[in-house]
This record gives C-alpha cells, sequence and structure tokens, in this order.
C-alpha cells in the first residue's frame, strides 16, 4: 500500500488547508486527540495487568481509587483538550452537563466545543474485545469570549467540522474525517506513532453483513423485525452473515471495511433505542457519508435532526448505502 510511510502529524500538516477556516486550529484540536487516544491506548492495553498486579481492595499505592476505564478515559481526554486553549468545551457520555472551559476568561478565543464517547463497548473492557473512543467537534455558534452555552452542543450533526473515533483493537486505529473523506491511521506501539495505513475509506455499496442484537427481536418495529427476516432469507447474496460485537466503533470498523448494515432499533422497552444522537450516532453518520455509506433514524437522515437534550437517544441504522435504504424500505412499508 502507498503512503505507509506518511504519519498522522504529517498528514494532519499538508492537509490543513484543506479546512476551511483553516485557521490551524482544528489541526492543533486533532493533535490532542492524537495525543489522548495514545495515552488511553496505554491504559486499555494494560487494563488485564491491573487486575493481575492491582493491590487489594479498589485503591492504588497513593490510596486513589482505582477507576474503571470509562471515568479514566473521560479524565485523560478532558485533561488533554482542555490544556490546549483551542477547545472552549466539551460534553461527555460520562458528564452529566457540558464543561464550559476558560469561562472566566474573557479574551479566550477558543472557538471549537467537542462531544466524546470516552469508552465504548464498555462492556467488552473485561473480557479483552475491541473498545472505542467516538469524537465530535463543531465551532461554537455563541460570541468567543463568551461561556459556551447549551445552544453551541446542541446542533445537528451536518454542522460538524470534524468527527472521529479510535479503535483499541488488535491494533490500535485512528479514523478520522474533516469533510474531505476519511482516513484510518494504525498504531505503531513501538514508537508510538500513528501511521496512514487506511487512506480514503469507503464503504462498499452493499455487503453481506448484518448486525443487531437480536436478543430484543420480540421488541423490535415491525419493520425491523421484517427486515431481518430479509437478511436471512435465501434468495440472490443472502442469507446474509450476522456479526454483532456490542461496541459500535467495532461493528461501524468492520462493516465500513467488508460491507455492512448496523441497526440499533427502537423497541417496545426504549422507545428511542439505546445510542447517543450527539457523541454515538452524529460523528459516526458524518463518517459514513464521508465513506460513501448513509445513516439514518429509520425514516431520515440522521445529520438533519435538530437535538433536544445532550444525552438524547436515537434510533440508527448505518453502514453501506443500499443496506440502509433497504431497511428503511421496510421500516416504511410497517
Ligand atoms: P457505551 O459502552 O459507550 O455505553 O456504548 C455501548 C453501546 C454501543 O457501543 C453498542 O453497540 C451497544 O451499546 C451495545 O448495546 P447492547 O448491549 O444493548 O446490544
Ligand atoms: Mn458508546
Ligand atoms: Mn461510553
Amino acid at each position: 500500500m502507498t503512503n505507509k510511510n506518511k504519519t498522522l502529524g504529517e498528514f494532519i500538516i499538508e492537509n490543513q488547508t484543506e479546512f476551511r477556516y483553516s485557521t490551524g486550529e482544528l489541526s492543533k484540536l486533532i493533535n490532542a486527540i492524537r495525543l489522548a487516544a495514545k495515552v488511553v491506548n496505554h491504559e486499555v492495553n494494560k487494563a488485564g495487568l491491573v487486575d493481575i498486579l492491582g493491590t487489594a481492595g479498589d485503591t492504588n499505592i497513593q490510596g486513589e481509587n482505582q477507576q474503571k476505564l470509562d471515568v479514566l478515559a473521560n479524565e485523560k481526554f478532558i485533561q488533554t483538550l482542555k490544556n490546549r486553549e483551542i477547545v472552549c468545551g466539551i460534553a461527555s457520555e460520562e458528564e452529566d452537563d457540558f464543561i464550559s472551559i476558560n469561562s472566566q476568561d474573557e479574551n479566550h478565543q477558543n472557538k471549537y466545543v467537542v462531544l466524546i464517547d470516552p469508552l465504548d463497548g464498555s462492556s467488552n473492557i473485561d473480557v479483552n474485545v475491541s473498545v472505542g473512543t467516538i469524537f465530535s467537534i463543531y465551532r461554537r455558534i455563541t460570541p468567543v469570549g463568551t461561556p459556551v452555552t447549551l445552544e453551541d452542543f446542541l446542533q445537528p450533526g451536518k454542522k460538524q467540522v470534524a468527527a472521529g473515533y479510535i479503535i483499541y483493537g488488535t491494533s490500535t486505529m485512528l479514523v478520522y474525517t474533516t469533510g474531505h473523506g476519511v482516513n484510518g491511521f494504525t498504531l505503531n506501539p513501538a514508537i508510538g506513532t500513528f501511521y496512514l495505513s487506511h487512506p480514503n475509506m469507503q464503504f462498499p455499496e452493499t455487503g453481506k453483513i448484518y448486525s443487531v442484537n437480536e436478543g430484543n427481536y420480540i421488541h423490535f418495529p415491525q419493520g425491523v423485525k421484517d427486515y431481518i427476516k430479509y437478511c436471512q432469507k435465501e434468495e440472490g447474496d443472502r442469507p446474509y452473515t450476522s456479526r454483532y460485537i456490542g461496541s459500535l466503533v467495532s461493528d461501524f470498523h468492520r462493516n465500513m471495511i467488508k460491507g455492512g448494515i448496523y441497526m440499533y432499533p427502537k423497541s417496545s422497552v426504549a422507545q428511542k433505542g439505546k445510542l447517543r444522537l450527539l457523541y454515538e450516532c452524529n460523528p459516526m453518520a458524518f463518517l459514513a457519508e464521508q465513506a460513501n455509506g448513509k445513516a439514518s433514524d429509520g425514516f431520515q437522515r440522521i445529520m438533519e435532526i435538530q437535538p433536544t437534550e445532550l444525552h438524547e437517544r436515537v434510533p440508527f441504522f448505518c453502514g453501506s448505502k443500499k443496506m440502509v435504504e433497504k431497511a428503511e424500505e421496510f421500516m416504511a412499508n410497517s
């Protein structure tokens, strides 16, 4: 593969001018995320060791509580982003409310808000299965120099200026977009450098994988049940293969490479599904569309939805364009 030797650092500098505001700040922000990714990667990798080597109880030698990895990842990302003087606000799955940065300093020029799911797929941590981090970046709407407000965070996904994820898998990758396609970088852990390993990633037009928690089948809307039956039917290139990791990042990553659809529909027990619009669905939707895929709530484009709450949930159908369109067809007909 070409470009194997290009590092993420070089790529960020080379592509800085592609970004429409082009002040270099977004590049600094991606750099901060790159750094936080390495720190969290280190923590994730030794997660098993902590149990083996950890002292009795849940406190470490300094008497601090040993923290769950999603809390730790949250702290590492927030710390790293705060220190850069680019971000004016952060919202996170792990924080009830958004965090305002530099709100006392009227001279600050920080323009960006970041929304994160610091550790996605946290039920997989204890069993050594791939987890991830998801991030979404917007320019603030309110004037610089003033404290951020909720409306800076409640922007529809189509306003995102960048989004991406880190997957802590058999290798660690950072995959992101600034609206000019999707590029994937693999970490060489020996020297702590990300290399461009997957330039211009694209969802295949269609695929053979469907990813859904079928344990919830009985609670799904009729349209989803019908689509699942369609996936399982022996006809043409079907039945499809079922693959569900339970980490959105990992399921998405596999489907983008191989072709497939990920679904987390609403159900009779969860009227809005499970996944969060702002820091799970919107960033994944931006990546999907930039990679020639599609993301929908079953009826409309995810990135058109006007959010009303920081932690709101939304049904999610995402992946290869033709497959998502087919699922939407079943939803419309039910
Ligand atoms: P998180 O660990 O950030 O709470 O997210 C978990 C999400 C998503 O990653 C995954 O696809 C889904 O929840 C799994 O949910 P089920 O266990 O209900 O299938
Ligand atoms: Mn998540
Ligand atoms: Mn999470």
